[in-house]
């Protein structure tokens, strides 16, 4: 295990504060009324002079009283899935992103649908593709032994996603907690909402920026492609006939174009990777650890999904890629700094949501028989 220095851990904890101060923004509605507006730029704007000690509801260790143990729990759970699986870790974190992107970061990614109302688990970037659920399962399982009712699953997904960073080699970030979980899942929203691998750059900034996240902090986000893996669906039409010319995309490396043609050929069909047989690590040539790899791999046109490639295609955007690929401890200092941000999007707090003690189902679904359970 890696052990942080007393520094070190004062170094991130300022860091932490300062982002913090730049960060959050209160909601107003109490978690139940119409939430799609969430992030117009009217709910986050005029706060990035806020006080960190006026968080919005958030505190640093809020269990310490009702629930000391579990961060603890929490950290050894996702530990436990990690040293087991290597999609864990690039699971976790693509959840609590596609958790906080859509609502905020209030766990309603981790809803079932009810009769009639998908919810955004079956959204086309979500389904089939999101993992983690079994360890946030687990983790609520075992949290619900020791406290009942108290250690939200938002909280849960936020947390585990900073252990699983942790874990394989990213930074450590203190995480301030007592979020509280939302009671909307809507597959609609979360269809409309999650950003795309085909997205243009513009796009892709226009709906970080909508949440608060502004330039910066999205090339630093999507520095999460350092681990984790896509598929050849999502790469083949850079491959083949790009712009209609029969030639791959022009900002891809010839190289790595010719690797990729090896690896995903033209004729596959599509049905054929559905079930993610190929996978294709974004962060090419790189290992699975979490480090500044993917900015070295953008810089020379080995970036492998369009999305990340585009970084380079402007100066204002290719300034930090080149910052990052040259010094992994900015990444890294930037990336907590970002993750923090993230992880305080839209959050409900105080009364507002619920606490789940299932986290794929609302307290009014549960079954009758468990309640007092
Ligand atoms: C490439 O795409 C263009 C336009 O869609 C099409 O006319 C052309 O036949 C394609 N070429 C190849 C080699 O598939
Ligand atoms: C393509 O990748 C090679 C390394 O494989 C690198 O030396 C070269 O500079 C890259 N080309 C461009 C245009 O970035
Ligand atoms: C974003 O990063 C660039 C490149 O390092 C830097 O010049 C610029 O000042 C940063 N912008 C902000 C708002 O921090």
């Amino acid at each position: 295990m890696r052990a942080l220095s007393r520094s070190m851990m004062v170094g991130i904890f300022i860091t932490f504060c300062f982002s913090i101060q730049n960060s959050t923004h209160r909601r107003q509605d109490d978690g139940q009324g119409q939430r799609d507006s969430l992030f117009s730029s009217s709910a986050i704007a005029g706060n990035s002079n806020g006080n960190p000690d006026q968080l919005p509801g958030l505190q640093y260790d809020f269990y310490r009283e009702a629930c000391p143990e579990a961060e603890f729990v929490i950290r050894k759970t996702v530990q436990d899935f990690v040293t087991k699986r290597s999609d864990v870790a690039p699971g976790l974190l693509r959840l609590a992103f596609h958790d906080c992107f859509v609502q905020g970061c209030d766990a309603s990614v981790l809803l079932d649908s009810r009769e009639g109302a998908p919810s955004e688990k079956e959204a086309s970037a979500n389904k089939n593709s999101l993992r983690g659920f079994d360890v946030i399962d687990a983790v609520k399982e075992r949290l619900e032994h020791l406290c009942p009712l108290t250690v939200s699953c938002a909280d849960i997904v936020a947390l585990s996603a900073r252990d699983a960073i942790f874990l394989t080699g990213g930074p450590f970030y203190p995480l301030s907690t007592g979020r509280r979980d939302g009671r909307v899942s809507r597959a609609a929203t979360a269809e409309a909402q999650l950003p795309s691998p085909f997205d243009t750059l513009a796009a892709i900034l226009a709906a970080f920026n909508e949440r608060g996240l502004h330039q910066n902090d999205t090339i630093t986000l999507l520095g999460a492609h350092t681990i984790g893996h896509t598929h050849c669906r999502f790469v083949q039409s850079r491959l083949y006939n790009f712009s209609g010319d029969g030639s791959p995309d022009p900002t891809m490396n010839s190289t790595l174009a010719e690797s990729l043609k090896l690896i995903c050929p033209e004729d596959d069909d599509e049905e054929a990777d559905m079930d993610g047989r190929t996978k294709l690590p974004m962060d090419f040539g790189g290992h699975d650890t979490f480090d500044s790899h993917f900015y070295q791999n953008v810089v020379e046109g080995y970036g492998v999904l369009y999305a990340d490639q585009q970084l380079m295609a402007s100066a204002a955007t290719a300034n930090l890629v080149v910052d990052y690929a040259i010094d992994s401890d900015l990444f890294r200092r930037e990336f907590a700094r970002a993750m923090v941000k993230l992880s305080s999007v839209g959050v409900l707090t105080g009364s507002q949501g619920e606490v789940r003690r299932d986290c794929r189902r609302l307290l009014e679904d549960e079954p009758t028989g468990l309640n007092g359970g």
